[in-house]
């Protein structure tokens, strides 16, 4: 082994301008999917303050819970063009001027229509980051560093969650549900610090006909790379895709029915298996299972979902690779599945007490065998559905269709995630909290066969095999039974 090689390469050379540019793009797509994350978790613990203060239906309340997935919806929708016409630079700093202002408006809110406004445009903003951000940094990363940067933003959405339920529990006691949504304002301004004195992407500068930007940028990212040779492999690859552009219409083709249907389906299964009806309404859940002061439901929604959610995902960013994708989401849905039975089956008796008597108990057996249960039901989501649907989506898809089938499988995602927060509270006074949590439990089941049934192994497979494996029968059958 020879190791002159590496005598240019050696640390005090190259670490100071290609650490500083690169450590500010991991800070870009942390703080990204912290805003993710933060706006997902907040809202659990703002909810009573919002009902005392402003007496609102539970129809009201469920509005000013979901209709921020509504706003993400739309922004994942737009997001691809912004990021085209204006760059991945300006596009991040738009959505972190929109969430900031939509932040603000929902802190400063005199009633319930201005706060949906407010969660509207928060929401609009986070869709448009969740697709731009991390466009960005895949597009900044050199290609060994690809993987992890993508890794950072799954971890980053669960410790944005993680805080701001420890925001909602050091708040808990003042009331203080503006505060609790107005600090969301923080990241977002830190986003836009950190956005300012990085360059775009080279790609992007490359389409855009600006060239001398693009190697300045490529010089940034990496000193020691030959940024002419660099230049010419993206100016082909721009080239290239620009020739074989697909329009809408070939995204809904036959050829590509299957990875569209696989894509959607995971994205949708995803939300109704239920993960956002208890990140969202996980205090009401643990007041109804006999956590009866806000501190006790905020420490245990803290720690039982929000710290279970960020240690299991560090365990799936390791395992993903080695164990594949189809084994990681049966074992994910068996356990999420049984959890929830678990957890319908203890508000047999939950329902009953918390009818038959208004006075305040403890939590009993069965509100701890319910947080146990919702702390298996996290763990075995956040090592499977959650980071591994999302590596699913974004490797199914050839090149020339992948940016339509990934926003339409992204905005399919928003839009069922609105539906179970939208509709959560009002299904459980229709079908009881029992009733709810086993329907959630059927998707899991649904979702095991889905998977058994349509979705091919990928692991380790290239991208350019996973493209020729759906028109190839052989393979995709080979793909079906690959289990190790
Ligand atoms: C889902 C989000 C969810 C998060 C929880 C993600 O994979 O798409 O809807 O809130 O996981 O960690």
């Amino acid at each position: 082994m020879t190791t002159t090689a590496s005598v240019p390469t050696s640390p005090p050379l190259r670490r100071h301008p290609m650490t500083r540019t690169l450590l500010g793009v991991g800070a870009v797509i942390m703080l990204a999917g912290l805003l993710f994350g933060y706006d997902q978790g907040v809202i659990s613990g703002a909810l009573d303050g919002i009902k005392r203060d402003f007496h609102v239906s539970t129809f009201v309340l469920e509005i000013i819970t979901s209709w921020v997935t509504l706003g993400a919806m739309g922004g994942a929708l737009v997001a691809g063009v912004l990021a085209d016409r204006l760059g991945r630079r300006v596009t991040i700093v738009l959505a972190s001027i929109l969430f900031t202002a939509g932040a603000l408006i929902e802190a400063l809110a005199p009633g319930s229509v201005i706060l949906v406004i407010g969660r509207l445009v928060v929401g609009f903003g986070v869709g448009v980051a969740s697709v731009a951000a991390p466009l960005y940094a895949a597009e900044m990363a050199p290609a060994r560093l690809r993987g992890r940067f993508v890794s950072l933003y799954q971890l980053a959405i669960t410790i944005g969650i993680f805080i701001a339920y420890l925001v909602d529990y050091i708040l808990s006691h003042s009331s203080g549900w503006r505060a609790m949504l107005g600090v969301s304002a923080v990241p977002a301004i830190l986003l836009v610090l950190a956005m300012i004195p990085l360059p775009d992407s080279p790609r992007w500068y490359v389409k855009a006909g600006r060239r001398d930007d693009a190697t300045r940028a490529l010089k940034r990212v990496d000193p020691t790379e030959n940024a002419t040779s660099s230049l010419d492999e993206i100016q082909a690859a721009v080239d290239d895709d620009a020739s074989k552009e697909a329009g809408w219409g070939t995204v809904f083709t036959a050829e590509w029915r299957r990875p569209l249907v696989i894509g959607v389906c995971l994205a949708v299964l995803q939300q109704f298996t239920g993960i956002n009806a208890i990140i969202y309404y996980a205090n009401q859940i643990f007041a109804a299972a006999g956590f009866n002061s806000p501190d006790s439901q905020s420490l245990a929604t803290l720690w039982a979902i929000g710290a279970v959610n960020v240690v299991a995902t560090f365990v799936a960013v390791a395992w993903v690779d080695r164990f594949g994708r189809k084994p990681l989401l049966m074992i994910g849905c068996t356990g999420m599945g049984l959890s929830l039975a678990v957890v319908g089956a203890m508000f047999i008796r939950l329902d009953h007490v918390n009818a038959s008597t208004s006075a305040s108990h403890g939590p009993t057996g069965e509100g701890i065998v319910t947080l146990v249960a919702l702390v298996v039901f996290i763990a075995c989501f956040a090592f499977s559905l959650g980071p591994v649907v999302w590596t699913i989506i974004n490797e199914i898809f050839p090149a020339h269709v992948r940016g339509k089938a990934v926003a339409v499988a992204t905005a399919a995602n928003w839009f069922a995630a609105w539906v179970v927060s939208q509709f959560f509270l009002t299904l459980v006074s229709l079908i009881t909290s029992t009733g709810a949590f086993w329907l959630f439990a059927g998707f899991c089941v649904v979702t095991f066969v889905f998977v058994q049934k349509m979705v091919p192994e990928t692991r380790g497979r290239t991208l350019e095999d996973i493209q020729s494996m759906w028109g190839d029968p052989d393979e995709l059958a080979a793909a079906m039974i690959e289990h190790r």
